[in-house]
């Protein structure tokens, strides 16, 4: 067994495409607020909107492939760390290439074994999102899979995976799930309502176990978790994706506070999240403008 499992490996078959999150973000096709009066993301899903439908599919679709890197991910955790138990194993007569490599990180191993039942959520959110793509009319491949879930989900440091993938990225889920629950009450589908409300209750938990574990395993380290919420903060802010998840009227996904709170954060993380949105939205459209400017400079003038 590899000590480490690129991205390029996952398993995958020819339906799905991949596209690299700064390829997505660069793309100088997106168009700029002030050129439309609206935002880029299209703002809040509503039935109203005309294109809602296709964002519905489109963010149907991304939390689809998010919930096969979840399972991933907490899989290679339940692997990739030893506990007291591997660590004997090894000194035994068992197999030792059965158990993580000898330098590995030690976790407990409840730790492992909340890893195994997120796993099992993870599965069963995959072929609940599977099935809901169908019901939306979407279809795996018809967009692309970034991987940067999975790509947080092999830093080496437990504590700084559970922080960016639990806290950050799943975080993220529940922010989504929130909103595409609202989506299916105010449109009138009780599937998709009642689907993510399910999915959002085992976000929560999952999130609260990031929360716990970093709060147990750095209770003595400061500048461990001070390292790992440093992680955490880079990855919220790549995946506020210029303002796609914020707390303003016309954010597309909107943070979902009394959630996150249930989910073990405190009311400065969720400001700081908040202010982590905002920047990110601002960045995102400075990137943008300054995309098509080099584009309009480059495109011949005849
Ligand atoms: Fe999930
Ligand atoms: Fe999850």
């Amino acid at each position: 067994m590899r000590k480490s499992f690129p991205a390029e490996d996952l398993a995958r078959d020819e339906r799905f495409v991949r596209v690299p999150l700064t390829a997505r973000m660069a793309d100088a096709r997106q168009v700029p607020r002030e050129a439309t009066g609206k935002r880029r993301n299209g703002g809040r899903l509503t039935p109203d909107r005309p294109d809602s439908p296709e964002a519905a599919r489109v963010l149907m679709h991304g939390i689809f492939t998010g919930e096969i890197q979840a399972l991933e991910g907490a899989g290679r955790t339940c692997w990739d760390f030893n506990t007291e138990n591997t660590a004997r194993k090894r000194g035994g007569s068992d197999d030792a290439t059965e158990a993580p490599a000898a330098d590995a990180p030690e976790v407990p191993f409840q730790l492992k074994l909340d890893m195994a039942r997120q796993c099992w959520d993870e599965a069963r959110h995959t072929e609940i999102s599977c099935k809901l793509g169908d019901h939306m009319g979407t279809y795996i491949g018809e967009f692309a899979e970034g991987t940067f879930l999975y790509e947080a989900a092999c830093n080496p440091d437990p504590v700084l995976r559970l922080t960016g993938v639990n806290r950050a990225l799943e975080g993220l889920a529940i922010d989504v799930f929130n909103t595409m629950r609202e989506f299916g009450d105010v449109s009138g589908d009780p599937v998709l309502e009642f689907c993510e409300d399910w999915m959002l209750a085992d976000e929560v938990t999952h999130v609260k176990m990031g929360s716990d574990w970093l709060r147990r395993l750095t209770e003595k380290d400061p500048e461990r978790r001070e390292r790992a919420l440093e992680f955490q903060r880079v990855v919220d802010r790549l995946f506020s994706l210029g303002g796609f998840r914020g707390e303003e009227e016309d954010s597309p996904v909107r943070l979902a506070r009394r959630f996150r709170e249930l989910a073990g954060f405190d009311t400065g993380e969720i400001d700081e999240l908040a202010e982590v949105a905002r920047e990110a939205r601002e960045d995102a459209e400075n990137m943008i403008r300054q995309n098509r400017e080099a584009f309009a400079e480059q495109a011949p003038t005849t």
